[in-house]
């Protein structure tokens, strides 16, 4: 394990809710730092190249419209392990079976409107990463915080 960027989304349901500072908070307590970030709506195209691998399935139609219907915010996110402690935050993508305590299970009941996205595997991020931002959006910088952290 190393230090890895990953790429978040926060959901167009979580803006109309106003509960991005709420997401964002939960994200940064648990240590990582936000390395670019903005708010931007999705159209159809981006999200059918986003979620190609989901493209024939029957919620397909109902996932477009839920994620084109207002802004989101794009994210990437680095810290030591960051792919796999952002999946773990988010919790399981069902939201029938998303325990408590995760994002997942604390705001959504619908798994069609689960409220955020993240990577799920180093690689993935990567192309994620590109897909949502130009190399310059993204910020290297020091906080001096990775000690307690990482
Ligand atoms: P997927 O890429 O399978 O999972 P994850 O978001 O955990 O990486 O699914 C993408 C989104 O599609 C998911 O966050 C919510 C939606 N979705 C449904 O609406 N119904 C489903 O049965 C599945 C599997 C996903």
């Amino acid at each position: 394990m190393s230090t890895e960027q990953t790429f978040c989304m926060i959901k167009p349901g979580i803006l109309q809710r106003r509960q991005v500072g709420e997401i964002l908070s939960r994200l940064e307590r648990k240590g990582l730092r936000i390395v670019a970030c903005k708010m931007m709506r999705m159209d159809a195209e981006l999200c059918r190249r986003h979620y190609a691998h989901l493209q024939e399935r029957s919620f397909f139609p109902a996932l477009e419209e839920y994620m084109t219907s207002g802004p989101m915010l794009a994210l990437v996110l680095e810290g030591y392990n960051a792919v796999a402690a952002l999946r773990a935050l988010c919790g399981p993508t069902e939201s029938e079976t998303a325990p408590p305590g995760t994002i997942r299970g604390d705001y959504a009941l619908l798994t069609r409107k689960n409220i955020i996205h993240s990577s799920d595997s180093p690689d993935t991020a990567r192309e994620e990463i590109e897909r949502f931002f130009q190399p310059e959006e993204l910020f290297a910088y020091e906080d001096q915080n990775e000690y307690w952290f990482w």
